[in-house]
């Protein structure tokens, strides 16, 4: 039921529906997610979320990067088939991406016959194109380990500066790369043993029949500036043929006709992209695989990938597109690495962590929101500060955004429903904030997120200054309709917040969508406000995350209501005190307890959540003076089960046994909900 004109337009929101394909890089299959893959979900999945809410198509998929040597090797160790091994970790790998709620319409493995198929294609594209050659080459074997050493295998001494114990590429001293027979005493990492170099012979793709097409792909003018000069640098620098050819023991797809020889998992991996997506269109035959892929395409095809993969993104993976005259990528979406406290993640320093240990400790949606507060469309790093995540949580989402909706709901009515005004007493202001959604939307399709969260917050702060101004729990009493008008405003600042938010945050504007029974599946569904509608009662949305030194939970203890001031009681130590959560509350109703002399039910408001207090106070205050009044409660006291109901917090007041008791009472600029230490 909605009510009056539309305020908003959504002309600008409704350009042309816009076909898309996108993938995130193909996890591996041999370890856990961590918050570093995570990263880059959440980059691409709140992208595809806020394109989807302007009504556009879009597929997005990934797989387990499911060959290789190392993932060969992690079953040989388990003592299990590979095919195993990668069972296993897709499901795990699946059941993590889905509690950071990534919206993958499908996730498949390149261990696939379709796959397979796509595979054997390319290669005959390849072969056919005349664009393949064959090599004989020394490569480094483990007689012992009965296995050709993949570079990382191998280790010595820097042939350039000689630095001991580097890989068999790079020297991670000196930045040199080379090839790993060029290492000084080299050793293999799986026996010790010096390494034998061995002749076999290998098929590589002329990387330099695609020169000219690639200089066309780099220069198409989609690709972040510093992904281009990467690339222009390879391209100046001159194309080196690729070896696309893995010896047995190997795990992969086998080459035709090259007995004892697969493909290396980089040629299989990023035609895992297509192998998804066939999958997905296979099933929903609206999808046309060919439509997308052809070389004309009016589709786009975007994969979001890290820093250290642009090579195998940017020259490979068109060349190989050409090669099978598919059509080439739209553009590549690249981020940068994820510190913690600056420094790279490392499991010696404890900053190493799985997307399962984080989900197990926080909330997923934390992590979300906080990625977006720091992400843009650059490729700088990202670093993660777990009390920073903690203080943004709790300060923005909770403080600010849910707040809205905490201190707005008691006001629109009394009983378990409640009911919206049925205008809005500012609907310019309403206006107002609703043009601001061009400008966020357009920053989330620009991928900064940073700049569309900065939008949303001075949004935030708008809406609680016009609650607090409007003042509501003044006219609670005598004006319930004006109070229930400020309250409807205010509810629907929030809702347009949360709509704005969805792409961040969908889990909590989820269960706001069913709270206000109002869904929202396009950005044009925020145009017309919610009015003269019942509402659900209240339930808190988010609870604050207890901070790191602050422990949140509290043995049941004795009170002291109505002690007399006596001597000084013996001394705490601070880890004992900062286990009291004191907070300010707002009072929202007051009512005499009927049958008692002394007590006073108060329904107060900790910004997140209400509580039933049930306070001492009758001798000193009328109920009718009480509501709206800020004051403090202790909020972790064990819920207190007395003859008129259960106390849920206690409320501080002072008190000799004699004049008192007088309720404590912040000074002017707390809030509900603030930390009283
Ligand atoms: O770097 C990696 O983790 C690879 N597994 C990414 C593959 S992306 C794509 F090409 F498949
Ligand atoms: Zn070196």
């Amino acid at each position: 039921m909605r009510k009056g004109s539309p305020i908003g337009s959504s002309t600008r929101l409704v350009s042309s529906p816009r076909e898309l394909l996108v993938t995130t890089a193909l996890p591996y299959a041999n370890g856990p997610l961590h918050l570093g893959h995570l990263l880059e979900s959440i980059q691409a999945d709140i992208w595809v979320r806020s394109l989807r809410l302007a009504g556009h198509r879009v597929s997005f998929v990934c797989a387990d990067d499911a060959h290789g040597t190392p993932i060969m090797l992690k079953a040989e160790t388990e003592g299990i088939r590979p095919e195993t091994l990668i069972e296993r970790m897709q499901a795990e790998h699946e059941r993590d991406l889905g509690r950071f709620t990534i919206s993958f319409d499908h996730y498949h493995t390149t261990h696939s016959p379709e796959n397979q198929e796509l595979v054997l294609a390319f290669y005959r594209h390849l072969e056919q194109g005349g664009h393949l050659c064959i090599r004989t080459i020394r490569q480094m074997y483990d007689p012992k380990a009965r296995l050709f050493l993949p570079d990382r295998y191998i280790r010595g001494a820097c042939p350039r500066c000689k630095a001991p114990d580097q890989y068999g590429d790079s020297c991670e001293n000196c930045g040199a790369s080379y090839d790993p027979t060029d290492l000084i005493d080299p050793r293999s990492s799986l026996t010790g043993l010096p390494p034998e170099a061995r002749e076999t012979e290998h098929v590589f793709v002329r990387l330099e029949d695609f020169k000219d097409l690639l200089q066309t792909f780099v220069h198409q003018g989609q690709l972040d500036r510093g992904v281009q000069r990467k690339l222009d640098e390879w391209l100046a620098s001159g194309l080196k043929d690729w070896d696309i050819t893995r010896d047995a023991p190997y795990f992969g797809f086998p080459i035709p006709n090259r007995p004892e020889q697969y493909f290396y998992v980089w040629l299989d991996a990023p035609i895992g992209y297509l192998a998804s997506f066939k999958w997905l269109a296979h099933k929903h035959p609206e999808l046309d695989f060919g439509h997308y892929l052809k070389k004309d395409s009016p589709t786009e095809l975007y994969h979001f990938i890290g820093k250290d993969i642009i090579y195998f993104h940017g020259l490979f993976w068109p060349a190989l597109l050409a090669a099978s005259n598919f059509r080439l990528p739209t553009s590549l979406w690249v981020h940068g690495f994820l510190t913690v406290g600056g420094q790279k993640m490392s499991k010696s320093r404890g900053t190493f962590l799985t997307a399962c240990e984080f989900a197990e400790r926080f909330p997923p949606e934390a992590l979300r929101y906080y990625f977006a507060l720091k992400l843009g469309a650059g490729i700088e790093d990202i670093d993660l500060n777990l009390d920073d995540l903690i203080q943004r949580f709790n300060g923005d989402l909770v403080g600010k955004l849910v707040n809205l909706a905490a201190r707005s709901a008691p006001f629109l009515g009394r009983g378990s429903i409640g009911h919206l005004s049925a205008t809005l007493p500012e609907p310019e202001l309403y206006a107002a904030f609703l043009r601001e959604r061009e400008a966020i939307v357009a920053a989330y399709e620009a991928r900064e997120y940073a700049g569309a969260l900065r939008l949303i917050l001075d949004l935030a702060d708008r809406a609680n200054q016009y609650f607090a101004n409007a003042a509501p729990w003044k006219v609670a009493q005598t004006d319930p309709e004006q109070a229930r008008a400020t309250a409807t405003q205010t509810l629907n600042f929030f809702r347009l917040l949360a709509g704005y938010l969805k792409p961040v945050l969908p889990d909590l504007t989820q269960r706001i969508e069913s709270w206000l029974d109002a869904p929202i599946t396009h950005w044009s569904e925020l145009d017309d406000p919610l009015l003269d509608r019942p509402i659900a009662p209240y339930a808190p949305l988010l609870t604050r995350l207890p901070t790191r030194s602050n422990p949140p939970s509290l043995p049941p203890s004795t009170t002291a209501e109505d002690t007399a001031v006596t001597d000084i009681k013996e001394t705490i130590d601070m880890d004992c005190f900062n286990r009291l959560d004191l907070r300010v509350a707002r009072i929202l109703t007051a009512e005499r307890v009927e049958g008692s002399q002394k007590l006073i039910r108060l329904t107060v408001s900790l910004g997140t959540e209400e509580r039933t207090v049930f306070a001492g106070i009758q001798a000193h205050y009328a109920p009718e003076d009480l509501v709206g009044r800020l004051t403090v409660v202790v909020a972790n006291l064990a819920p207190r089960k007395m003859r008129f109901g259960t106390s849920e917090a206690m409320v501080l007041a002072a008190n000799d046994g004699t004049t008192g008791p007088f309720l404590l009472a912040p000074d002017a600029g707390a809030e509900a909900g603030m930390i009283v230490r």
